[in-house]
């Protein structure tokens, strides 16, 4: 049988939600990964700066894997998030030696917390479309920053300045911004069932009460 001449175009997602968030995740995994090497840098205890450095490889990774799944839809970087995302990753990092030892861990817990919908969301928009042949990586990327959320708040869980922190900025030891428990996980066919739009209010992390 003959070779065809032209590679077939790549399937048009046809989810303008998805492709934003697509572009937007991309890039904000680079601010990710350059925030945790202004963190790790600022860290002093060797065990707790591996740490940082496995996120900010995880994160990279993460943004392999998204790049992975827009070339195949032909969907192209966003320039301008790009630049957004490199100023903010390399202020954050910056700023991680200037805002003392508690508050990088706090806004990286929160952020990593806001994380984890990101891919149960696109899970969701790709099953809009009839598409569930990401469903892994998407699960597997989500469940990786619920545990990045969990290293971050075990952390700090003790601190004096987390109550105060939780009720500022609603998250912490009471407060999360996702429904997931690694203690509980679904499987990968009924974790489109995460982050549901109208889904309960976000969890109370394992083993803690309501006020
Ligand atoms: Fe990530
Ligand atoms: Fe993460």
């Amino acid at each position: 049988m003959p070779t065809p001449l032209v590679a077939p175009a790549a399937p048009k997602l046809n989810h303008p939600a998805l492709v934003r968030l697509l572009q937007r995740a991309y890039s904000a995994e680079m601010a990710a990964s350059f925030a945790y090497v202004g963190h790790a840098s600022s860290l002093r205890d060797p065990q707790a700066k591996a740490a940082v450095k496995q996120i900010e490889d995880d994160e990279w990774g993460h943004r392999r894997t998204v790049f992975g799944l827009m070339r195949r839809y032909d969907i192209p970087v966003n320039r301008l998030f790009e630049i957004q995302y490199y100023l903010i990753g390399k202020l954050i990092g910056a700023s991680c030696h200037v805002l003392g030892w508690f508050m990088p861990y706090f806004f990286a817990g929160k952020l990593e917390s806001g994380n984890v919908c990101e891919y149960f969301v696109m899970m969701h928009y790709f099953h809009e479309l009839g598409v569930s042949e990401h469903d892994t990586a998407l699960y597997e990327m989500g469940m990786k920053e619920k545990e990045h959320e969990v290293y971050f708040l075990e952390q700090i869980k003790h601190s004096r300045l987390l109550p105060l922190f939780e009720r500022v900025f609603a998250w912490g030891r009471r407060t999360s911004r996702n429904d997931v428990d690694l203690d509980r996980k679904l499987a990968v066919a009924n974790s489109h069932r995460y982050c549901q739009p109208h889904a309960a209010p976000p969890t109370l992390h394992k083993g803690e009460t309501a006020p």
